[in-house]
């Protein structure tokens, strides 16, 4: 028997992608600058949420990742070949697609930021008190995400409960203020979903869940952590800069003809973003 046979070689023509419906993480090659640590994180949090996981292989090994939510159809790729990237982006037409390449026809530039965690433990005076989201804020959490970006499947909000994963909440008046969300894997931690009540706005909130959450993070073991911004969100940016964080690259929102405006902060991992975790445990 030859030694090659049953094994896929460089010469094979690479088989179409590959949809995924358990969060069994495969073998994920180097797909991302920013993100590796997280793409299990992406892949569960995807299935959890009701989204689609699609990867593509070479000779076994996952070279392009695509995760997809028909409700936000929004979607996000990850791969380090611009070809694959268009590939699994011709899955999902018309749709709004994160990649970190500027896909056609329009893009929109997210930054993505970092900060060494262990600095961050410094003085942050809170105006308001952190904590983590129980199962009963759930319910008004989810009207709070719906009435900032539109459309959003509230199966995703479980994934505040996964390990690894905190949402944390700033409550003012018996009425949640603001939430966001907060994950480490490993030495990483990624901060995202951050969303404040309009009338809640510029007094705080968001730089306390900003603060609470890198916290977090770093107390989970975190010695950096990263978050990805709208280059036109002002006082995202705003909050980013003045915990320390620096810019380290970019990723692009495309977005065809016909797809849904995104609005706010879109999330990587299952497509819906921004938010922020509590303090102490
Ligand atoms: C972004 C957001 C979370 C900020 O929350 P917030 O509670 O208003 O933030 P803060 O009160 O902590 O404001 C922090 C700083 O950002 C800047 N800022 C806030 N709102 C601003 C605005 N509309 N324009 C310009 N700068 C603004 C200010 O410098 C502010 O500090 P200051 O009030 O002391 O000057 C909130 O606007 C929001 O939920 N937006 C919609 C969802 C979204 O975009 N989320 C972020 C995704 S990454």
């Amino acid at each position: 028997m030859d030694a090659s046979e049953g094994r896929a070689t460089r010469s094979d023509p690479a088989p179409p992608p590959e949809r995924l419906h358990r969060p069994d993480p495969p073998e994920f090659g180097d797909l991302s600058q920013f993100f590796n640590p997280f793409l299990p994180h992406f892949v569960r949090d995807a299935l959890t949420g009701g989204g689609e996981v699609w990867v593509t292989r070479d000779a076994g090994r996952v070279d392009g990742l695509l995760l997809y939510h028909d409700t936000e159809r929004v979607g996000s790729i990850f791969t380090r070949s611009r070809s694959r990237a268009e590939e699994l982006r011709g899955l999902h037409q018309p749709g709004a697609i994160f990649s970190e390449f500027p896909l056609t026809p329009s893009v929109e530039v997210y930054s993505v930021w970092e900060t060494q965690a262990a600095t961050v433990i410094r003085e942050h005076r809170y105006a308001h008190p952190v904590r983590g989201a129980l199962r009963t804020d759930l319910p008004e959490v989810g009207r709070l995400l719906r009435e900032t970006y539109g459309r959003f499947d509230p199966r995703w909000l479980e994934v505040a409960f996964l390990p690894g994963t905190r949402c944390l909440v700033i409550e003012v008046g018996g009425q949640i203020a603001g939430a966001g969300w907060v994950s480490v894997a490993g030495r990483e931690g990624r901060l995202y979903s951050l969303t404040v009540r309009p009338r809640f706005r510029r007094v705080g909130v968001g730089t306390d869940l900003w603060y609470a959450r890198t916290a977090w993070a770093a107390r989970s073991g975190a010695t950096r952590v990263i978050s990805e911004i709208s280059e036109q969100n002002v006082p995202s940016m705003q909050i980013a800069e003045r915990g320390g964080m620096r810019r380290i690259g970019a990723l692009y929102l495309s977005r065809t003809p016909g797809a849904p405006q995104v609005r706010g902060a879109p999330q990587l991992g299952q497509t819906l973003s921004v938010t922020s975790m509590r303090l102490p445990q």
